[in-house]
């Protein structure tokens, strides 16, 4: 069943086009990846998903409904549905790292009293091994604690849309495959669809069910299917290149060449 529709999505800042011509679909409880180089507009992408961004055209449907096209009660609603980690964790650096997590606790679990808040934060934090931690602030954790926490606080309403910008960017290979099993197993716990953009193609072909690649040249998206299966069949040369570490496509003639340094 279709949770999520995107169909003719066109992202631009201003006069400048990032992408156009983005459409896919993601179904319930699959884990689905944004791929593509630096700069092609995923992050972008993850903000119009979520509701923070306007896309320049085209649509974003959520069980049926327009997102952009609704007003602003079915708009707040729908966001509930949403759980975010962000690609720099976003944490509130005044709060603890309990207080980060009950935030969307309070905004979108208004029946649940203090008490019962700050048990299901608890509870999600002993998920992402953070227990011992939860009245440290931001600063006083190192990265991969800081995109664990956000993932904590992305998961602690439940959300049937899990969206997460680079989880495992910076980590460890330990830590990274530790996210990743994380993340497949609050997709059996909670039956939550997973967006995820990633540059770590151990993540990528080890959990991800179907994707997307975002192409910065061309400006739309150049493949779509899981990463495994696009390693395997994938034709265009970039794409393999991100997949395969192939030899990368020549930069278009007339690119800027590096000059060499010279004391
Ligand atoms: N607020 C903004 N105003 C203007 N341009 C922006 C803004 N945010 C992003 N861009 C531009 O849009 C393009 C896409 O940015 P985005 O952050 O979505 O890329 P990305 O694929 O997530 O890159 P990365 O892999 O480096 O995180 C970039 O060229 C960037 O310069
Ligand atoms: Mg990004």
């Amino acid at each position: 069943m279709t949770l999520l529709a995107v169909d003719g999505l066109e992202m631009r800042f201003g006069e400048r086009l990032i992408q156009t011509g983005v459409s896919f679909k993601i179904e319930k409880g699959t884990i689905f990846a944004i791929m593509g180089g630096s700069g092609c507009g995923k992050s972008t992408l993850l903000r119009h998903l979520v509701g923070l961004q306007p896309p320049a055209a085209g649509s974003v449907t959520y069980n049926g409904l327009d997102y952009w096209a609704a007003d602003d009660e079915a708009q707040a609603k729908l966001r509930a549905a949403f759980g975010m980690l962000f690609q720099s964790a976003a944490l509130w650096s005044s709060m603890t790292i309990l207080e980060n997590v009950c935030l969307p606790l309070e905004q979108h679990k208004k029946e649940m009293d203090e008490a019962q808040r700050e048990a299901r934060a608890r509870e999600v934090l002993e998920w992402v091994d953070l227990a011992k931690f939860a009245d440290y602030y931001p600063s006083d954790l190192s990265g991969g604690m800081k995109k664990r926490a956000g993932l904590a606080r992305a998961i602690a309403t439940e959300p049937p849309l899990l969206l997460l910008d680079e989880p495992s960017a910076g980590l460890d290979p330990i830590s990274s495959k530790r996210l990743d099993d994380l993340v497949l197993d609050i997709r059996e716990r909670t039956g939550a669809a997973v967006v995820f953009v990633s540059h770590e193609l151990p993540s990528l072909f080890a959990i991800a069910d179907d994707g997307i690649f975002l192409d910065a040249d061309s400006k739309h998206p150049i493949a779509h299917g899981s990463p495994s299966a696009l390693r395997d069949s994938a034709t265009h040369p970039t794409v393999r290149a991100f997949l395969m570490r192939e030899e990368p496509p020549a930069a278009p003639a007339g690119a800027a060449k590096p000059v060499p340094f010279t004391p």
